[in-house]
């Protein structure tokens, strides 16, 4: 059994908690950009994922967007990781090194969902593999769980978008039937949107992750939890605990989903 001790360092918190200073930044104050908005080149803007494509772009002939989007939506893993590696409904398709679907067990009980892949993600194919996957492995081990059991990772996006810019809403629009169907096939007890794009986006909401943090939130019927991106807290330590402490509340609502 691990302790508490060795979960906060396991997160890089520990050993000693920092008592916070008045000129510390609030939640309010420090609002947690995108992901994308470290990069100087970024502009915030979180599309909700709703599947509303308004053109045929990337769709064969004679198929409109809410045709492809029921395909996609009645598809099975094999067909909709064939579809997603073969994707060219919008223009990230050019620059993509290759598609990212997400990983894990497809029956797991926990979904997390980021962003969108970054460079490294584009290169290996796999979400959450740089510096910010370390850091959700960390978090993960905290909570004596490990990327691949009973936990699936995947992103709003299936691919980078050029510089690391933000997401766009046509890019949501079109991206979003993949991570739709994703969710009915492992049909997940519990989401854990990580980061203020993932938020807003599945909850169509642009509310602040402070405000949405500590509260059961729901996407398509399902439980939704909020809270920081990796890379955001490694920009900002301090707000770890922040983090640790919306891990523990999805813990605990875990639980009490399974005991209920
Ligand atoms: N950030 C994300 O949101 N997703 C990744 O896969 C990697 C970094």
């Amino acid at each position: 059994m691990i302790s508490r001790e060795q979960k906060l360092i396991e997160m890089g918190l520990g050993p000693v908690w920092r008592l916070r200073q008045a000129g510390d930044a609030t939640e309010e104050s420090k609002e947690e950009p995108s992901q994308a908005e470290a990069s100087p080149t970024r502009t915030a803007s979180a599309a909700p994922l709703r599947p509303t494509v308004p053109t045929a772009a990337g769709l064969p002939p004679g198929v409109s967007a809410a045709e492809r989007e029921q395909r996609i939506l009645r598809m099975d893993w094999t067909e909709l990781k064939e579809t997603v590696a073969g994707c060219i409904a919008c223009n990230l398709c050019k620059t993509r090194r290759q598609t990212v679907f997400g990983t894990g067990d497809e029956h797991a009980e926990w979904m997390l969902v980021g962003e969108a892949p970054g460079a490294e993600e584009d290169a290996r194919g796999e979400p959450f593999v740089g510096q910010a996957g370390l850091l959700l492995d960390s978090m993960l081990a905290a909570l004596s769980m490990k990327r691949g059991e009973n936990v699936y990772i995947a992103n709003v996006l299936k691919c980078r978008p050029p510089g690391n810019r933000n997401p766009e809403p046509g890019e949501v629009a079109r991206c979003s039937p993949h991570l739709l169907r994703q969710l009915a096939l492992i049909k997940p007890k519990l989401i854990l949107a990580m980061g203020r794009f993932a938020a807003q986006s599945l909850l169509e909401s642009e509310a602040s992750i402070a405000s949405m943090r500590g509260r059961v939130h729901r996407y398509q019927g399902l439980p939704v939890i909020v809270t920081y991106h990796p890379a955001y807290l490694l920009r900002n330590l301090p707000d770890k605990y922040k983090s640790w402490q919306d891990l523990v509340f999805a813990k605990k609502t875990m639980e009490s989903l399974k005991a209920g």
